[in-house]
C-alpha cells in the first residue's frame, strides 16, 4: 500500500474508519460496549484513515454514542420479539458476534461487494451468535433492493431494519425513494436510522467531509424537518436519542459541548445536533 491510498479510497474504507472507533472503546477499561473483531476489521489501514482524515481521530465519544445507542435500541427490538435483523451497509459491524443474541434469531447484512469479501475474508474463523447472512448488494440499485426487500420480507415477520451511517451519504431525494423501498414491506416494523441536523451537516461538510467528498463519499443529508422527514414515506418517529446527551450521560462528553444541553425541543435547524432514531411504521 503506498501513501496515498492509505487514507479512504472510496465510501466501503469510511467502514474501517468506524471500526477504528470500536477497537479503542474496546480498550477502555470502561467500555461502554467490547468489539473483540473491531482492531482486525479495521486493520492498519482503518488505522491510518482516522489519523490522517482532517478530524477522523476525533470526537470519540459521538461514535461511541452512536454505537451504544444502536446496541441499545437493537437489543430493545430483538426482546420485543424481532425474528429478523436486517442491517443495511453494515460494514465492519460485528453485532452477530459480540451481542447476546438468540441463537435462532436470524440476521442478514448488506454490503456493496468488497467490504463484504474483505469482511468474510477477517471473520472466517469467527462464529456467529444467530443465523448470519451476507449479501454483496449496491443498495442505490433500486430493483436490486426491491428485489432483495421483497425476498426477506417473506422470511419473517416482525422484522427490524438498521442504517448505521449510510443516510448522510444519500441526497434527500435518494433517502425518500429508499424510504419508501422499506415501508412497501409488510413485516418490516422497525428502522434504526442515525441522523444530523442542518447545522451538524455544514460543521461536517467544511472538515472531514472535504476529503470525503473526492473519495466520493460525501456527507449530504441533513433534512430541516429532522426525524419528521420520514413521516411523508410512511415512517414515524417512535424513540429519538442526542448522541451528546447520550454521551454526557457516561461522562464522555467534551466539556466545551456541555453548554450544548438541554437539546433544544423540536426542529433542530442550525443547532449542531447528532441522534440515533427509531421508526415506525405508520
Ligand atoms: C460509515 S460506514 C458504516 C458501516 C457500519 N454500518 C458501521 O456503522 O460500522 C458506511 C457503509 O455504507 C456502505 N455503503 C455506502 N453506499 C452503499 C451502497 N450504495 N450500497 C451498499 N452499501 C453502501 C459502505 O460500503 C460502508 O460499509
Amino acid at each position: 500500500m503506498t501513501e496515498s491510498n492509505l487514507t479512504v479510497r472510496d465510501i466501503s474504507d469510511t467502514a474501517r474508519w468506524v471500526a477504528y472507533f470500536r477497537a479503542l472503546e474496546t480498550q477502555r477499561p470502561d467500555a461502554l460496549f467490547r468489539d473483540p473483531y473491531a482492531e482486525r476489521l479495521a486493520g492498519k489501514h482503518g488505522f491510518q484513515i482516522a489519523n490522517t482524515l482532517t478530524d477522523g481521530n476525533k470526537h470519540e465519544w459521538a461514535w461511541v454514542a452512536r454505537t451504544y445507542l444502536f446496541d441499545q435500541f437493537v437489543a430493545r427490538e430483538i426482546n420485543d420479539g424481532a425474528d429478523l435483523v436486517i442491517n443495511l451497509a453494515a460494514g465492519l459491524d460485528a453485532r452477530p458476534y459480540r451481542m447476546d443474541l438468540p441463537s435462532t434469531l436470524q440476521w442478514v447484512e448488506v454490503d456493496l461487494p468488497e467490504i463484504v469479501s474483505y469482511k468474510e475474508d477477517v471473520l472466517k474463523d469467527e462464529r456467529p451468535r444467530c443465523r448470519l447472512e451476507r449479501i454483496s448488494l449496491d443498495l442505490s440499485d433500486v430493483p436490486a433492493r426491491q428485489t432483495l426487500f421483497a425476498n426477506l420480507d417473506k422470511q419473517a415477520t416482525n422484522i427490524v431494519v438498521m442504517t448505521e451511517g449510510l443516510l448522510i451519504y444519500f441526497t434527500a431525494e435518494e433517502v425518500g425513494s429508499f424510504a419508501r423501498d422499506l415501508a412497501a414491506n409488510a413485516h418490516f416494523h422497525s428502522w434504526i436510522i442515525d441522523l444530523a441536523s442542518p447545522g451538524q451537516l455544514k460543521l461536517m461538510q467544511r472538515t472531514t467531509g472535504k476529503q470525503l467528498s473526492e473519495a466520493g463519499a460525501a456527507f449530504k443529508f441533513g433534512p430541516p424537518e429532522g426525524v419528521n422527514f420520514f413521516a411523508q414515506y410512511g415512517w414515524e418517529p417512535m424513540d429519538v436519542q442526542g448522541m451528546l446527551k447520550t454521551a454526557a450521560q457516561f461522562n464522555r462528553a467534551p466539556v466545551e459541548l456541555l453548554s450544548l444541553l438541554p437539546e433544544p425541543k423540536g426542529p433542530m435547524r442550525n443547532f449542531p445536533w447528532t441522534g440515533v432514531c427509531q421508526l415506525k411504521k405508520q
